[in-house]
């Protein structure tokens, strides 16, 4: 594992933003994994103002978002496909069939998870996979269980992370209970995974997946098993981790 600690917002945005660019340049048809929430904001601003300044282009790359919001139609304000379209797709040069999300009001989830692995599959893998940690220590919406899955599957989401999410909704009644995510087994299949995380609420449970055990409770644990894992955190959310 690489573990990179930074003193500044700004200095982590650019470091992410300067990672993924550098994929890009070394292969520009790469396949990227995305995934959405507060964490890799600063991540895509500073992405699009690279792409503006003509340091980076998308436009032979392919993206794969990590979750969708079951039962919220493609144009809903809080759905991961507007907040993609908000935070990077409309601002850079990515074809609009290269970017992919799991369609969260499929008629058939269960065949909308299986064809969202087949394209994933088709597209020859991930190469970069960006991750957030959630505050149970999940990835994407791989929830703390007794199990957990490989494949894209419907997962019920934590009422921890309803509530954590509820700051984007009118009310908590508002947020899905259920997500399509891709499972354990297609994140760690990428080529390169970037963790990032951010704030003094992700101290603990940070530690725990990079330095506690192994476990299907703390779904980001299994990461330490990746043979190619980089962490990005500020020095909040990194603090536990420095020696
Ligand atoms: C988002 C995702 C989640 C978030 C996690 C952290 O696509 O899959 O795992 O990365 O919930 O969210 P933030 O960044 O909002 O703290």
């Amino acid at each position: 594992m690489n573990l990179f600690i930074y003193e500044s917002n700004e200095q982590l945005n650019a470091a992410a933003a300067n990672l993924m660019a550098a994929e890009l340049q070394r292969n520009p048809k790469a396949v990227l994994g995305l995934a959405t929430g507060s964490t890799p904001i600063g991540m895509y601003e500073k992405l699009v103002e690279m792409h503006r300044a003509g340091l980076v282009s998308f436009r032979e790359a392919t993206t794969y978002n990590l979750d969708e919001y079951v039962g919220l139609p493609r144009d809903h304000e809080e759905s991961y496909y507007t907040f993609m379209n908000r935070h990077l797709f409309r601002h850079v040069d990515l074809p609009e069939g290269s970017t992919h999300l799991p369609l969260g009001n499929a008629e058939n989830p269960a065949d909308e998870c299986l064809r969202y692995d087949a394209s994933i599959e088709q597209a020859n893998g991930i190469d970069l996979q960006i991750l957030g940690i959630g505050h149970n220590g999940h990835v994407g919406f791989n929830e703390p269980g007794d199990e957990l899955h490989s494949g894209t599957h419907i997962v019920q989401l934590a009422e921890e992370t309803r509530k954590a999410n509820a700051r984007f909704f009118a009310s908590l009644d508002e947020v899905p209970s259920e997500a399509i995510t891709v499972g354990m087994g297609v994140i760690l299949k990428a080529r390169t995974i970037l963790l990032l995380a951010r704030g003094a609420d992700k101290a603990e449970i940070l530690k725990r997946a990079l330095r506690g055990p192994i476990t299907t409770q703390v779904p980001a644990s299994l990461l330490q098993l990746h043979p190619n894992l980089i962490v990005m955190a500020d020095s909040e959310a990194g603090r536990l981790l420095q020696a």
